[in-house]
C-alpha cells in the first residue's frame, strides 16, 4: 500500500479553518514547520509528501481578496518547489512531489527544475502536472483569461512530449568524469531534442543528466473526461477523489484500462485515493474530535473556494438562485466539481446553497472517523478490493493529523502486513514499485 502526505506550502491545509484549530502550528511560513512534517512522514515510512499549488489566492469572490486574507482562506501560497527542497534536505528516504502548471511555464524550465530536484534528492522527486483553473491565475501570469479547458490539456500533451523528451536525452551512463583520458561525458550519449511543435519550440541539448531513478515520477489528478485521458496517457501516480468504494472500484478499473489503451503496463501506474481520516485511541474520542473540527469553518470559507475552482464569482448570484443550463456551461474551471454537484444532488439546476452543501468544498466532509483498527479496516477494504493502490492522506490540521495517523494507523497497517516496516529502496520509484523508465529513443 502506498501512502502520500497531502501538503500545502500555505497558511492552512486544504481546509481553510485548519489554521484556527487549537493544536495547529502557527509557523507555516517557517522552514521548521516543513522539516517537522517531513520527519513525521518519514517516521511513518510514507512513500512521499506532495505539495499542491495554485498561482493565485482565492480572490474571485466579490472580485476582491478582503475575505480571503482576513479569514486566511489559503491566502498564502509559497513556491512549492522551494519548500519541497527544505523538506528534502531534512529527510533521507521520503519521496518529494510538487505541483507545477503546464499552462504558465516553459517546458524546458519545468524539466530542468524537477530534474535538478531529482538529482539533489538522489532520486526522490515527483512532479504533479496540472493545467491551472482560473482567470486570476492568468492575471498573475501575464494574460487576462485562462485558456479553455480541453485546449489547455491539448497544449499539456505537447508540454509532456517536450519535458519527457529532454529527460530522456542523456543516456543513464553518459557521464564518465574520466580524468585520465580527459572525457567528462560521452557525446554520443547526449542528444538534442529539436522540438518544433504547435505550442512549443525547444532545441536542447538538455542541461541536466539523468538521476538515480531515471527522471522524476509524473503525478496527475485530473477528474474531467479530458483530464482522465491525460492522466491515463502520462501519469505514473494518479490522485483521485473517488468518494464511495463502489464508485472507486469502477473508476479504478477504468483508469487501468485506459492506461492499457495507451500501450502502457497498468501495473506501472499507481492510483492513490484521497482521504481525510480522523483517528484517535477510541472511536468515541475520534467522533468528539470530528465534532470539534466541524465547529471551526465559517460559511464564508467555502464561497471564495467555489469561486476559485469554477472561475466564477459566486457573489453574483443570490443564495437560492438556480444556475441556468447556460450558467452551468460557463463554469469552466474544475468542471468535474460542477458535474459532481449536479450528479450527487440529483438537482439539474443547483443554487449557490446547493453548491456549498453538496460540494463540501473546503470542509472536512464525511471522512473516515474512528479508532486505528476502524480506519485500517477501511484502508484495507479499499486496497484489497482493489479500489486503489494506496491513499493520499489529507490532514485536518498540521501537524496533529499526520502524527495521529503515523502513531496509530501505520503500526496497525504494518501488523496486518499491508505496509512496509522499513524503506527497502532509495528512490521514490523503489517505494512505489515503479520501474526505472527506459529511454524513449
Ligand atoms: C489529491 C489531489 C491533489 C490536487 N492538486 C491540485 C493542485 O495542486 N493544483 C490544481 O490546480 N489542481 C489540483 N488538483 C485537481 C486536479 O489536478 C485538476 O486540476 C482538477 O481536477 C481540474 O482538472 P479537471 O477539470 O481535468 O478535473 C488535485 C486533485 C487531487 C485529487
Amino acid at each position: 500500500m502506498s501512502l502520500v502526505g497531502f501538503l500545502q506550502a500555505q497558511n492552512c491545509t486544504t481546509i481553510p479553518a485548519s489554521w484556527r484549530h487549537p493544536e495547529a502550528r502557527t509557523d507555516s511560513m517557517s522552514p521548521d514547520y516543513y522539516r517537522h512534517i517531513g520527519h513525521v512522514l518519514e517516521r511513518g515510512k510514507f512513500d512521499l509528501g506532495f505539495f499542491d499549488d495554485r498561482l493565485a489566492m482565492p480572490d474571485m469572490y466579490r472580485g476582491d481578496h478582503g475575505h480571503t486574507v482576513e479569514h486566511g482562506i489559503r491566502c498564502v501560497k509559497m513556491d512549492p518547489v522551494t519548500v519541497l527542497m527544505t523538506m528534502g534536505m531534512a529527510t533521507k528516504h521520503l519521496g518529494l512531489g510538487a505541483t507545477c502548471s503546464t499552462t504558465y511555464f516553459e517546458p524546458f524550465d519545468v524539466a530542468r527544475t524537477f530534474a535538478t530536484v531529482d538529482l539533489m534528492t538522489e532520486g526522490r522527486a515527483a512532479w504533479n502536472v496540472v493545467t491551472s483553473v482560473n482567470d486570476n491565475e492568468a492575471r498573475n501570469m501575464g494574460s487576462e483569461h485562462h485558456m479553455a479547458h480541453d485546449e489547455r490539456y491539448d497544449q499539456a500533451d505537447e508540454f509532456m512530449e517536450v519535458v519527457l523528451g529532454h529527460w530522456d536525452s542523456w543516456d543513464d551512463d553518459a557521464v564518465l568524469v574520466d580524468r585520465k583520458n580527459g572525457v567528462f561525458a560521452d557525446p554520443t550519449k547526449v542528444r538534442r531534442l529539436d522540438h518544433d511543435g504547435e505550442h512549443y519550440r525547444s532545441r536542447g541539448p538538455f542541461t541536466v543528466p539523468r538521476s538515480p531513478q531515471g527522471h522524476p515520477v509524473v503525478i496527475q489528478a485530473g477528474s474531467s473526461p479530458r483530464g482522465l485521458a491525460f492522466g491515463a496517457r502520462w501519469g505514473e501516480l494518479i490522485f483521485a477523489a473517488y468518494g464511495t468504494i463502489e464508485n472507486a472500484k469502477v473508476e479504478y478499473a477504468a483508469m487501468k484500462e485506459a492506461a492499457t489503451s495507451y500501450g502502457r503496463d497498468p501495473d506501472q501506474m499507481k492510483i492513490a485515493s484521497l482521504t481525510f481520516p480522523v483517528v484517535a485511541a477510541t472511536r468515541s474520542e475520534a467522533v468528539e474530535k470530528k465534532a470539534a473540527y466541524d465547529e471551526l469553518p465559517n460559511e464564508i470559507d467555502q464561497l471564495p473556494l467555489l469561486s476559485e475552482a469554477l472561475n466564477f464569482d459566486f457573489a453574483s448570484k443570490g443564495m437560492d438562485e438556480a444556475f441556468s443550463d447556460e450558467d452551468l456551461e460557463g463554469l469552466q474551471g474544475m468542471q468535474a466539481l460542477r458535474d459532481g454537484v449536479v450528479r450527487r444532488s440529483g438537482i439539474k439546476n443547483p443554487t449557490v446553497r446547493d453548491f456549498i452543501r453538496v460540494s463540501g468544498r473546503g470542509r472536512l466532509g464525511d471522512g473516515w472517523v474512528g479508532s486505528a483498527t476502524e480506519i485500517a479496516d477501511q484502508l484495507e477494504a479499499w486496497f484489497t478490493e482493489p479500489a486503489c493502490d494506496g491513499f493520499v492522506v489529507g490532514p485536518t490540521h498540521i501537524p496533529g493529523a499526520f502524527e495521529d495517523f503515523v502513531d496509530l494507523v501505520v503500526p496497525e497497517l504494518q501488523r496486518r502486513g499491508l505496509y512496509r516496516e522499513e524503506y527497502t529502496g532509495t528512490t521514490l520509484r523503489d517505494h512505489l514499485g515503479l520501474r526505472m523508465p527506459s529511454l524513449r529513443g
